[in-house]
């Protein structure tokens, strides 16, 4: 069993938990995560490591409650106990001095761009961050963002705090103000990270997107995770979740993630586990 050390809504719907993980704490690194279940007849859920204090023994996670499962953890408190966590997961972000990178998150993405925006100022780069959301009241980790960041925006879709606009149209605005940009990281809504490589294609410039397909075992036996990449089939639970952008095939994922919307209803009006695995494999 897992303690869960503190638990607070960073907004309507979107949790930040610490949890007590010490090894976990120790070994991760950014762009790796967690597989979670919450109680001992529940199904596994994927979930990024927002930041870790290897110090306290604690990792921290940042959780929208869209299904079952994850608004049942996003209703726990601190000193409340969940029963596995399992990490680190997936390959680490690759990070090198690559000159002026921008890290974008839109939405809840934000939880995951943050620790590769450390990562990347660690190494020595001019650290641009792009932070969206729909509105104010949406924004996450904007002040962690602003920190790390030699450059931050944020930008809202219906303009309510920082730019009116998407992430995409800030990035094309800094492209267009002669901004040499080396490196893009994207994480966030399907929609969001294809339309930030077609933004980046055309002047080639490295962009990476973290994907976020159904896992079931994270351990890359299932198939589940399965992705196109490159023309190519990889796991993301273990060839990722960090890809190409140019190269993805975010249709192919969009298409897989709505495979089980209907499994998810049911799961959430019944509140009984409906297994992914059968139908995956
Ligand atoms: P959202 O829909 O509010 O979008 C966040 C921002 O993304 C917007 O403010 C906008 O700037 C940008 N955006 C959205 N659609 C766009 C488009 N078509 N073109 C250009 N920019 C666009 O985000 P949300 O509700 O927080 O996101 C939830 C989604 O993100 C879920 O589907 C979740 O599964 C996914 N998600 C993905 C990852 C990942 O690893 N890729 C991590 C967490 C969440
Ligand atoms: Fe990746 Fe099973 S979740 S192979």
């Amino acid at each position: 069993m897992y303690k869960i050390v503190s638990a607070i809504f960073l907004a309507e719907n979107i949790k930040k938990i610490e949890i007590e993980a010490p090894r976990i704490a120790k070994k991760r690194n950014a762009g790796q995560f967690v597989m979670i279940r919450v109680g001992e007849s529940g199904e596994r859920v994927p979930l990024t490591i927002a930041d870790s204090d290897p110090e306290k023994g604690t990792i921290t996670i940042i959780v929208q409650g869209m299904g079952k499962t994850t608004k049942e953890l996003n209703s726990k408190e601190a000193g409340d106990m969940i029963s596995d966590v399992v990490g680190p997961l997936g390959a680490p972000s690759h990070i090198e001095k690559f000159g002026t990178a921008v890290s974008i998150g839109g939405g809840v993405g934000t939880a995951i761009a943050y620790p590769t925006a450390v990562a990347l100022k660690k190494a020595g780069n001019y650290v641009i961050t792009i932070n969206g959301a729909r509105s104010k009241d949406l924004v996450i980790l904007e002040k962690e963002m602003k920190e790390v960041s030699d450059e931050a925006y944020i930008t809202t879709d219906d303009g309510s705090w920082g730019f009116h606009g998407f992430v995409t149209q800030k990035l094309q605005e800094l492209i267009d103000s002669g901004k040499t940009i080396d490196y893009v990281l994207a994480i966030g809504p399907i929609p969001m990270m294809r339309a930030i490589a077609e933004v980046t294609r055309p002047y080639h410039i490295k962009t990476v997107v973290s994907l976020n397909p159904i896992m079931v075992d994270g351990t890359g036996m299932c198939g589940g995770c399965r992705v196109t990449v490159d023309n190519q089939t990889k796991f993301a639970c273990v060839d990722g979740p960090e890809f190409d952008a140019h190269l993805v095939d975010f249709k192919n994922l969009s298409d897989r993630n709505k495979l089980y919307l209907l499994e998810e209803k049911q799961s959430s009006d019944t509140h009984v586990h409906v297994c992914k695995l059968n139908k995956t494999v």
